[in-house]
């Protein structure tokens, strides 16, 4: 995937989150261990959303593998940090999610709800995307430029189903519209967190 293929795809009105440009700066345990807990959390949301919407056939289908999918990427994590004999450190709070939370309509109909839930887990997948890709590129160690790669190219593919699910149960226009709600507010989130200089979660 070239570069500008990638940017097309996400749609994000800025190209790079600042947590992400130095890397230099990171050791290789935190960038894995933040990897770590990033994939452990997408199968926890997708077990939650089935959870939720047991009555959406397609989401319990399409998600259900998906679970299974982030959880080998945690693992697949974890063997890494145990392949240098480096730890898995601490969870650290996530103020990017959380920033994204407070936007979610309040009060709205049941559909507007489940519609801001796939499309925070489309801008979340999204923005792995991105990272990953960072990383791919930003790397010394041709392996792990290569173990992201991969990474980059699997989450993209979650991103599409986020909002392929978003246009199965809510109208086109209507997740079209609020999507680009999403973009606008996630990049304010993003000049935020780059203005106070926070590198990562
Ligand atoms: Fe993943
Ligand atoms: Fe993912």
């Amino acid at each position: 995937m070239e570069t500008t293929d990638v940017k097309n795809i996400l749609g994000l009105q800025l190209p790079t989150d600042p947590r992400w440009v130095n890397l230099a700066g990171i050791s290789l345990e935190e960038i894995l261990t933040d990897h770590a807990y990033c994939e452990q959390k997408a199968a926890t949301s997708c077990i939650s959303l089935i959870q939720r919407y047991s009555d959406k056939d397609k989401l319990v289908r399409e998600l259900s593998p998906i679970v299974t999918e982030e959880w080998g990427h945690f693992r697949l994590v974890l063997a890494e940090l145990d392949k240098r004999k480096l730890k898995l450190g601490k969870q650290r709070k996530d103020d990017y999610v959380n920033e994204l939370m407070k936007f979610q309509q309040k009060g709205g109909s049941q559909e507007d709800h489940f519609l801001d839930k796939l499309l925070i887990f489309a801008l979340i997948e999204a923005r792995s995307c991105e990272r990953f890709k960072r990383l791919s590129e930003g790397l010394e160690d041709p392996y792990l430029r290569n173990f992201y790669r991969r990474f980059m190219e699997s989450e993209a593919g979650h991103y599409h189903l986020f909002i392929e699910l978003a246009e199965t149960y809510v109208d086109k226009t209507k997740v079209r519209q609020r999507w680009q709600e999403w973009l606008n507010y996630e990049a304010g989130i993003i000049q935020t967190l780059e203005v106070r200089g926070d590198r990562m979660h």
